[in-house]
C-alpha cells in the first residue's frame, strides 16, 4: 500500500532512499535545506553519479509519487513516516557529529502527525535513537532505525535487492509497519532492538574494512617472500567460510563511511570501556598502505619524486563515482606532492577545470595521455576499467620513462611489458 513519506536530507543516501522508495510506490517528498540543489533537481538534474537514479528520479517525477522542496516543516505535516537521513560526519575526538540529526529531528517534531514514525537512516553511535526521541520531544511519534547499506555507485541496485533489511525498534507494531514498507524486496528481515541495529551498521562496514586492510596486508607479506596476492586471494576465496568479496588490495579504503565510521566505533568502544585495539590496527595499516603506495612510485621515481612530474590515472575513492572525500588516491597524492612531485591527474569523474579544493596542487587533465605527458611515472589509484582499454603506444610516446605503479592491479601484465614499461603492482 502506498504510504506518505518524507525524507530529510537529499545526499546519497535521502536521494537513493526516496527515488526508490517512490519506485516502489510511495508518495515520497525530499526535503532539503539547500534551495539550490532542490530547484535542481525539480528540474531534473541529479547532483551525483548513481547508476540508476536519472531514470528513478524522472519516473518519480512524471508520476508526481516524488517531490522535492525546502523546508521540513510544511513537507512532515502529513507523513506517516519521515525518514532522517542527514550526514554525520566526523567530529574531532573521532566520534560521530549528531548537530544535523539533532537539528532536524527538533525541527520536525512539533510538526509530525500523531502515531507518526521517524525513521534513522543516518549512520549514528548506539544509543541515538534515544537522542531522536528526546530531540523530537513527542511521546507518541516511534523512533527506528533503520540502517543502510548502501554502495556508492550501486546505490539504487543495492536499495531494491539488498542482502537484508535490518529494523531497529522497540516497538513492534511500529517495526511492522516500517517493514510494510518494503514489501517487494525479496531479502530477509531482521527485526531487532534499537541498540543492536545501530551496532550492525558499524560492525559491518568496520568488518569490510578489516578484510580489505587484511588483503593490503597480506600484499605486504607476499612481496616480501615472493608470492602472488592474486593468486592468494583466489585460494583463500575458494573457502566458502571465507569467500571471495571485499578482498581486493589496493592503495587502502577510502570514501564517506569506512573512515568516519571505524573511527567512530573505536570510539564508541572506548566511551563503553572496551579498547578495540582490532580495528585500530585496520586503520593503521590503512594509513601505511597510502605511505606504501606513494613509496613505490617514489622508488619507480628512482628514489626521489622531488622535481619528477608523475601522472595519476583516478581520483574518486573507487570508480563509478565522482565522489573525492576521503579518497586514498588524494591521500597517496598529498604525499607526493609533500615529497616535491609535479602531479598531473585524470579521472573520468573529475572536470580538468573543477575548482574543488581537495584537488589544489595537482594539475587536473581532460584526458589519460594529457596526464601522462612527460611524466617519469604513471600511478592508476582507482580502478576504472576504461583505463584498461587506452592506447598504450600513446602512453609510452608521451612519457618521459615507461614505469607504472598499479596501485589496483588493474592493468594486463604483457601488453605493459611488451612495449617496455616496468610494472609494479600491490601484492605480486
Ligand atoms: C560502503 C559499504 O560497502 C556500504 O555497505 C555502506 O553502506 C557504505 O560504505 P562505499 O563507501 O560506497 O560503501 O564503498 P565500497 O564499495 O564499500 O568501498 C569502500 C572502499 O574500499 C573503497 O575505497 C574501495 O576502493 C575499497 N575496496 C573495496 C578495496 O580496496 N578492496 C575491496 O575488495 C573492496
Amino acid at each position: 500500500m502506498a504510504q506518505k513519506i518524507a525524507v530529510i536530507g537529499t545526499g546519497y543516501v535521502g536521494l537513493t532512499t526516496g527515488a526508490c522508495l517512490s519506485h516502489l510506490g510511495h508518495d515520497v517528498v525530499c526535503v532539503d535545506v539547500d534551495a539550490a540543489k532542490v530547484d535542481a533537481l525539480n528540474q531534473g538534474e541529479i547532483p551525483i553519479l548513481e547508476a540508476g537514479l536519472d531514470e528513478l528520479v524522472q519516473e518519480g517525477r512524471t508520476s508526481g509519487q516524488l517531490r522535492f522542496v525546502v523546508g521540513a516543516a510544511p513537507a512532515v505535516a502529513d507523513a506517516e513516516f519521515v525518514y532522517l537521513c542527514v550526514p554525520t560526519p566526523q567530529g574531532g575526538d573521532g566520534s560521530a557529529d549528531l548537530s544535523y540529526i539533532r537539528d532536524a529531528a527538533a525541527e520536525i517534531g512539533p510538526h509530525l502527525p500523531p502515531e507518526s514514525i521517524v525513521i534513522n537512516k543516518s549512520t549514528v553511535p548506539v544509543g541515538s535513537t534515544r537522542v531522536v526521541e528526546q530531540a523530537l520531544g513527542r511521546s507518541d511519534v516511534h523512533v527506528v532505525s533503520n540502517p543502510e547499506f548502501l554502495r556508492e555507485g550501486s546505490a539504487v541496485h543495492d536499495f531494491l535487492h539488498p542482502d537484508r533489511v535490518v529494523i531497529g525498534a522497540d516497538d513492534q507494531s511500529a517495526a511492522i509497519r516500517v517493514a510494510g514498507l518494503y514489501l517487494g524486496l525479496a531479502a530477509p528481515l531482521q527485526v531487532t532492538d534499537p541498540a543492536s541495529a545501530e551496532t550492525i551498521k558499524y560492525a559491518s562496514n568496520a568488518f569490510l574494512a578489516t578484510k580489505i586492510s587484511f588483503v593490503n596486508a597480506i600484499a605486504a607479506v607476499c612481496e616480501a617472500v615472493g608470492a602472488d596476492v592474486n593468486d592468494v586471494v583466489l585460494g583463500m576465496g575458494y573457502d566458502k567460510r571465507i569467500g571471495d568479496a571485499f578482498l581486493r588490495p589496493g592503495p587502502g579504503w577510502g570514501g564517506s563511511c569506512f573512515p568516519k565510521d571505524s573511527h567512530a566505533l573505536v570510539k564508541i568502544a572506548e566511551d563503553a570501556g572496551y579498547d578495540f585495539d582490532l580495528l585500530k590496527g585496520v586503520i593503521t595499516v590503512n594509513d601505511q598502505q597510502f605511505t606504501r603506495v606513494a613509496d613505490k612510485v617514489e622508488q619507480a621515481a628512482g628514489g626521489s619524486v622531488d622535481g619528477v612530474t608523475i601522472a595519476v590515472w583516478g581520483l574518486t575513492f573507487k570508480a563509478r563515482t565522482d565522489d573525492l572525500r576521503d579518497s586514498p588516491s588524494l591521500e597517496i597524492v598529498g604525499r607526493l606532492v609533500e615529497r616535491g612531485a609535479v602531479v598531473r591527474a585524470y579521472d573520468p569523474a573529475v572536470d580538468a577545470g573543477s575548482d574543488d579544493a581537495r584537488l589544489h596542487g595537482i594539475e587536473v587533465c581532460g584526458d589519460p595521455y594529457a596526464a601522462c605527458d612527460g611524466a617519469s611515472v604513471l600511478a592508476i589509484l582507482t580502478e576504472w576499467d576504461e583505463f584498461k582499454w587506452l592506447d598504450l603506444d600513446k602512453v609510452a610516446e608521451v612519457m618521459a620513462a615507461k614505469r607504472v605503479v598499479d596501485g589496483r592491479n588493474l592493468m594486463d601484465r604483457n601488453p605493459l611489458v611488451r612495449r617496455g614499461f616496468v610494472l609494479e603492482g600491490i601484492g605480486r
